[in-house]
């Protein structure tokens, strides 16, 4: 598990805590749903955006850090549990999910056909995951990456993320994160670090989701601010969003 989601989870809480509410509003009504799951939830502004809306939340992550900010912001709000998103059992059903900004490229395809397994048992049939998955396509170069500020009380932060490998034979990409601590009790520090995730192109992606419980019904460019505009399925993006049915019960 990587050092930004468990002693440093902190700092990638503040470094995530941009702005989603139009994010969430269109979340909110692409799923109609009453309670709502969302797996690796980190520091729980995504649960706490829903709940804002009217939505019951649950939501599970690995990091005990990560389940104690996520359980701090919500309160009575919402249910956090410390659980493997490939290996979970809550006993009980949601009516819509939610995975945000690339957290499943964090599972490898044997992972993510097992979660997805996870996540029919725990779905109703006929309802909506929502999950945002960058695709990529051979040849593609890999982005310049991303650079931006944050800030929360006294901590403002310098965060740049970077791709900087894709491997699409071994189904890997690499990123490298550096989250330079501008003011605030730990100012002065710089946190760097590698992730090794799973490159997915259009063509694997789909093989996995026809192998699974869920069907694609739709496609959503998330990478242009305010607007989702429906993609065909083939498009690669860093930030799209795939609606998947849940078609039959598991
Ligand atoms: C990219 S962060 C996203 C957090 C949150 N969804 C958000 O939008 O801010 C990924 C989260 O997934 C969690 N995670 C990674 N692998 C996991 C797994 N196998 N099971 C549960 N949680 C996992 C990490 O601990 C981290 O909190």
């Amino acid at each position: 598990m990587t050092r930004l989601y468990e002693d440093d989870a902190e700092l990638y809480d503040i470094a995530f805590d941009w702005d989603i509410s139009d994010e969430a509003d269109w979340l909110v009504e692409r799923l109609q749903a009453t309670i709502v799951l969302e797996p690796g939830c980190g520091g729980g502004r995504m649960l706490e955006a829903l709940a804002d809306r009217g939505c019951q939340v649950v939501g599970i992550d690995r990091s005990p850090r990560m389940v104690e900010l996520s359980r701090r912001r919500l309160g009575t709000r919402g249910e956090v549990f410390e659980a493997d998103m490939a290996h979970f059992d809550l006993a009980r059903t949601f009516d819509g999910a939610v995975c945000p900004i690339n957290t499943l490229l964090h599972l490898s395809p044997a992972e993510l056909g097992r979660h997805l397994h996870r996540m029919a048992q725990h779905l109703e049939p006929r309802t909506r995951y929502l999950v945002q998955v960058g695709l990529v396509e051979a040849g593609e170069v890999p982005s310049a990456g991303s650079h931006w500020e944050a800030s929360r009380g006294d901590t403002s932060l310098r965060v740049e993320w970077v791709d900087e490998e894709l491997d699409l034979v071994s189904g890997t990409s690499r990123q490298r994160s550096r989250i330079e601590v501008l003011s605030g009790p730990r100012a002065g520090e710089i946190v760097e670090e590698v992730h090794e995730m799973t490159a997915w192109t259009p063509a694997a992606w789909a093989a996995a989701i026809a192998a699974s419980p869920f069907e694609e019904s739709a496609t959503y460019d998330g990478g242009r601010k305010g607007q989702w505009p429906r993609v065909d399925t083939t498009a690669t993006g860093g930030l799209l969003w795939h609606e998947l049915h849940h078609a039959s019960p598991a």
